[in-house]
Parts: structure tokens; C-alpha cells; sequence
């Protein structure tokens, strides 16, 4: 008999991981190497990564090209504090994000994950009517659903996520709106944005002068099961909020770098946001890097001749020059035309894929796609913990949140073995009913 320990057995021993119930939980797989969409265990099993690793991997893993201009940095600056200091490829990438984006949004602002990103924004709108004099505006407007990360105020503003209710007695107040989340063929479309906005007109009502900002996730959101609503609808809540001098804060922490098939979502708004958080994609899914963008307009109410109107807030490794040249490398990767061309093979396989599915399996409802995200929703009578293992037992890095699949692939990804996956899902989803 072998003594030999895995990972995964050392490893159960000692480490307690994200978003786990470890009683119930099954082993964890430990994973030697990747490259490109592959993930390749101790045992020699290769799994397909179609969810990037949380949605961080945009280029798969291990690019070659990331990796060098990582090993190229480490040797010249690995990291120096970002008060009172700077460096290139902290300015390169403010320069090169600040050309795609509208000229308004021209501050950027480092964090290292996407709820520090989202933290400093909230903190940031809050600060802001206090720096100019309207301090009553304290109450916060945001989706139900909405997700925006586990730290405390991400938390409060993203109450109604169903992730955080332990700590609810914690969460400062936060204003909740119905989200009308839609798929194709919805015929309640029309009534759900009604009532959206229903609820949003009576807070504004009541609570008007004492509202700071409204936080959401563009055209998708992500934990709560990848729900889209309307363009048309959320430029109808921005304008409305906006002609109320109400900030705005996108969170596009998971929607940023062509996920709905834009560079940002904002760029299919012909809105601008007062805020705009960024992490994830940034740097490849190499290293924790976050930006809270912002504008000229919000900076300079933090200008004064002492301290106590600044922003004070930090991280120890903001801007870490290393996670910094990983996110160029990752823009210029973005801009190549073969990226580009898998990003429009994603979209046509995703959309051509979920109608497969559900023509073909009874229990798939609510298909939806954008850009390069696909969801469908899977009947109540399935047990979603035996279908998660099915697909990695598949080979499939899938993971459902509550009765949606959903898949989110690297832009390496080969178009026919996208196609492979739809035809795998379709035997496995059929496999469960039968
Ligand atoms: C929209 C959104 N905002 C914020 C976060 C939090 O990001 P992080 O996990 O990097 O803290 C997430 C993570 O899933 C997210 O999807």
C-alpha cells in the first residue's frame, strides 16, 4: 500500500478555503500547472476553466507573455509604497485605460481587489457631499441581487445578495430597488422595469436629499446568478438619478474587458458614472490589482490646504508595480486581433449554444447571453451539487450558482471545443433527467 500524502490530503489538514462549507464540501483538487483554458491536477487530470477562475483569467492561464513582463519587472521594481511615490507601469496603465474610456473619467484610484475598489467608492461618494457641504447625504440606493464584494460596506450595499445575511445587523442603511433581470423570450419584461421603477421614484420621494449614490453592476449581475436587465432601463434610472445630482458607481468588477462584449459595459450606456470600479480581468489573473476610476469633478472636492479633506485611504500593496505591468501586458493581449476574434467566436458559439440547450434538454429555462458570459437556469428537481460534479467529472470547470449555469470562458478559448462543451453539457443535463 502507498503512503504517498497528496496535496489535497495535506491540504485538508490545514487550510480552510473561500466560500466553502468544509464539513460537506468534496476534496479539493489540486492543480500542478495550466495553460491557456486548461487546469491539469496532481493525477494528470485536465479540466477546462469555462468560469476563468472566478472570472479573473481573461487570456487563460499562464500566458507567456504575461509571465515575461512579470519575470522582466520583478528584476527592476517589485513594489514601493504608492504614497508620495510612483512609477511607470502605474502611469502606462491609468494612461492607456484612461484612452478607452469617456474623457470625463480621468482620476484613477489603485485598490487591490475588486471589494477594496468598491469600497473606496462608497467612501469616496460619501467624503465627497461631506467635503461640499451637504453631509445629510448618507443613504446609499442599490439593486436587489446586487453583489459587490465581503467587506463591510461592499456587504451593506450589497445586502440583498443572499451571501451576507449574518451580518446584517452590521451594514449602515442602504436603499433596495427590484431588479427586473430578464432572458430571451421574457413577456414580464415590460411590468418588472415598472415596478423597478416604481420603487425608485417613491424613495426619491422620501429620501431624495439625504441619497449620496447608487452602486450596480451594469447589464449584469454576477453572484446572484448572472441576470441581465435592458440597456434602455438602466439609461431611464441613470438619467433619473442624475438629473437629481445623485452620484453613480459602476461596479464592473466582473462585467469589465469585454465580458458584455464591450470594452466596459458603460461604453453600451450613453451614460457616464461618477465611479467606476475595476479589478478581476485587469491584470490576466495574475496578481490582485483594483482601480476606483473617477472624475476631475469628485477629485478636486478632495483638494484643500490641510489633510482632513483628503481621501484617507490606502492599501499596502496599492499599485503593486508587478500586478501593474501584468494588466499592460493584458491590455495590449486584449487589442490583438486573434483575442478580438475569439471574443466574436465566444458570443456567436454562447448564443447558438444556450438555444441548443434548450431545444434540446426539457429542464433548461431562462437562456440568456451577452458578449462573452452564457446562462441558463436549470428546473427545481435537480440536485445542482450532483450537476457540478458531473461536469468536472466531465473535465468541465462549471460552477452553478443556485439553479443557474453559467459559463464565462478565457478569450483562449478554441471555438470548437466551446462547441464540444454545449454538445458534453447537453448529455450531461439530459443524463440527470432521464
Ligand atoms: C461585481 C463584483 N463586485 C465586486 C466583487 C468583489 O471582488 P473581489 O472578490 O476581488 O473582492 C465581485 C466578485 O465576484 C463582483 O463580481
Amino acid at each position: 500500500m502507498s503512503h504517498h500524502t497528496t496535496l489535497s490530503q495535506r491540504d485538508k489538514k490545514i487550510i480552510w478555503h473561500p466560500f466553502t462549507q468544509e464539513k460537506t464540501a468534496p476534496d479539493v483538487i489540486a492543480i500542478k500547472k495550466a495553460s491557456g483554458a486548461y487546469l491539469y491536477d496532481e493525477e494528470g487530470r485536465c479540466y477546462m476553466d469555462l468560469i476563468s477562475s472566478w472570472w479573473v483569467n481573461i487570456h487563460g492561464h499562464a500566458h507567456p507573455e504575461i509571465a515575461c513582463s512579470i519575470y522582466d519587472q520583478a528584476q527592476t521594481l517589485e513594489h514601493v509604497m504608492f504614497a508620495g511615490f510612483t512609477h511607470e507601469p502605474a502611469v502606462v496603465l491609468c494612461e492607456q485605460l484612461q484612452s478607452i474610456l469617456p474623457k470625463e473619467l480621468d482620476r484613477f484610484f489603485f485598490t487591490d481587489n475588486g471589494s477594496t475598489a468598491v469600497e473606496a467608492a462608497i467612501k469616496m461618494a460619501y467624503q465627497y457631499w461631506r467635503n461640499v457641504g451637504e453631509p445629510q447625504r448618507r443613504l446609499f440606493l442599490s439593486f436587489d441581487g446586487g453583489y459587490h464584494g465581503d467587506t463591510l460596506g461592499a456587504m451593506s450595499v450589497g445586502s440583498t445578495s443572499g451571501f451576507h445575511d449574518h451580518f446584517k445587523d452590521l451594514f449602515f442603511q442602504v436603499l433596495s430597488v427590484p431588479y427586473p433581470d430578464t432572458w430571451d423570450e421574457d413577456s414580464n419584461i415590460d411590468y418588472k422595469e415598472q415596478q423597478a421603477i416604481d420603487v425608485l421614484m417613491s424613495h426619491l420621494n422620501h429620501h431624495e436629499e439625504h441619497i449620496a449614490a447608487i452602486i450596480l453592476e451594469p447589464l449584469i449581475q454576477g453572484a446572484s446568478g448572472m441576470r441581465l436587465c435592458r440597456t434602455q432601463f438602466l439609461q431611464k434610472v441613470i438619467n433619473i438619478l442624475k438629473s437629481k445630482g445623485i452620484l453613480v458607481i459602476f461596479d464592473e468588477v466582473m462585467t469589465g474587458f469585454y465580458r458584455t462584449g464591450t470594452y466596459f459595459s458603460l461604453h453600451q450606456l450613453n451614460v457616464i458614472p461618477d465611479f467606476l470600479c475595476v479589478s478581476k480581468g485587469i491584470s490576466g489573473g495574475f496578481l490582485p490589482l483594483a482601480l476606483t476610476i473617477t472624475t476631475n469633478h469628485i477629485y478636486d472636492a478632495f483638494l484643500g490646504d490641510d489633510f482632513d479633506q483628503a481621501f484617507a485611504h490606502g492599501h499596502s500593496y496599492t499599485a503593486n508595480p508587478l500586478a501593474c505591468r501584468a494588466a499592460v501586458c493584458s491590455l495590449e493581449l486584449l487589442k490583438k486581433p486573434e483575442c478580438q476574434n475569439t471574443i466574436q467566436d465566444i458570443r456567436k458559439t454562447h448564443h447558438e449554444g444556450v438555444l441548443f440547450l434548450k431545444n434540446s434538454c426539457p429542464n433548461v429555462k431562462k437562456i440568456r447571453s451577452i458578449g462573452t458570459i452564457a446562462a441558463f437556469d436549470v428546473d427545481n428537481t435537480v440536485c445542482m451539487r450532483g450537476l457540478k460534479k458531473k461536469f468536472i467529472d466531465h473535465g468541465l470547470l462549471l460552477r452553478p450558482l443556485g439553479q443557474t449555469v453559467y459559463l464565462l470562458p478565457p478569450y483562449c478559448v478554441n471555438k470548437n471545443d466551446l462547441q464540444d462543451v454545449y454538445q458534453k453539457m447537453c448529455q450531461i443535463l439530459r443524463s440527470c433527467f432521464l
